[in-house]
């Protein structure tokens, strides 16, 4: 990949939160010469990665903030004055929203008032909690970035995930929302919307992206400025197309996906015919190609 400055700044200050994706993420954030600041609940965790990063900053520079993004605003707000006094005169550049919760597949009927909340209070409420403390010390700077993990269920209904489905929806309109209102002052958010991705804890046949492409690819949306991006194999990209662009298409193949599913059916065949609908669709099966004006959701082909 091509060293590009990341944003304005030469040694962007980048908060993030560390999971798998987040590990490699961290990785390749180090080895741009970017400075860290490392979070989840787990500091051994942290620490280990920590270990593992090299760069013109890392280890050094890489500083390590345990957080819990379901502890409620006043420890939120704490942690955001931590972060922007790790590093003096410089304060967070970059905040990169990636922990997320996530409860086994369940019908939408059956979900719990506790699954709800546990998801929400993670994946939304904490991640906007954090957003809205941090905004103001970025608007007094004149410059800042959010680039929040969403999901491709944040664009496309997913069968048996209707909670964290509804959670990355309700991440999509905040911060898009937030953009249009802070962009003028110098606030840029990049929304990224990956399909399935490859993580340590994956147990699935399914065709899945790496974390590594996934996280290159993130970084170049980010260090253009994009807006949305959609980062996925085939069929999952397909079916965003479909059900962006064709949406009663996109939703009635959706309708049937889902009975397939929970008729415990091959809906494998569903999405190999949406598959070769959306190869029809997709021009470029290439590697890493941006397909499309920016004014747009940019899908990434890879
Ligand atoms: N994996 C996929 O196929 C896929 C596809 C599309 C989008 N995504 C999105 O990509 C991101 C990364 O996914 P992933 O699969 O790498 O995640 P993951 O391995 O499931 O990790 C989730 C992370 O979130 C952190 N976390 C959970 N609850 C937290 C809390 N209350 N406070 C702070 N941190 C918390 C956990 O760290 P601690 O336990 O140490 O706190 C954990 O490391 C997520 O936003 C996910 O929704 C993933």
């Amino acid at each position: 990949m091509r060293k590009r400055r990341i944003g304005k700044c030469k040694g962007p200050n980048i908060h993030l939160q560390c999971d798998f994706e987040g590990e490699v993420l961290a990785k390749q954030f180090a080895s741009l010469g970017a400075k860290l600041i490392l979070s989840a609940r787990n500091e051994a965790e942290l620490e280990r990665v920590k270990s593992q990063l090299s760069g013109k900053h890392a280890p050094n520079e890489v500083k390590i903030l345990p957080l819990d993004l379901a502890s409620g605003e006043e420890s939120l707000k704490k942690t955001v004055e931590k972060a922007e006094a790790f590093f003096p005169g410089i304060g967070v550049d970059y905040m990169i929203h990636n922990a997320a919760y996530e409860r086994p597949k369940a019908a939408a009927v059956d979900v719990t008032e506790e699954s709800l909340k546990a998801t929400f209070n993670v994946n939304v409420f904490g991640t906007i909690s954090l957003t809205r403390f941090l905004a103001p010390y970025m608007l007094k700077r004149g410059r800042g970035h959010f680039v929040v993990m969403s999901s491709a269920a944040g664009k496309t209904p997913a069968p048996g995930q209707a909670v964290y489905c509804a959670s990355k929806f309700a991440l999509n309109g905040y911060f898009h929302n937030l953009r249009s209102e802070l962009f003028q002052k110098g606030i840029k958010v990049t929304v990224v919307c990956p399909g399935p991705i490859e993580t340590s804890t994956t147990v699935s046949t399914e065709k899945r992206l790496s974390a590594e492409r996934c996280a290159k690819l993130t970084i170049i949306a980010a260090s253009h400025g994009l807006k949305e991006v959609w980062i996925s194999y085939q069929p999952v990209l397909g079916v965003m197309y479909l059900v962006q662009y064709m949406p009663t298409i996109g939703f009635w193949l959706m309708d049937k996906v889902c009975f397939f599913h929970f008729m415990s059916l091959a809906s494998h065949a569903v999405f190999s015919l949406c598959g070769r609908l959306s190869s029809a669709m997709t021009k470029d099966g290439s590697r890493g190609r941006l397909t499309q004006p920016m004014a747009r959701p940019m899908p990434i082909n890879i």
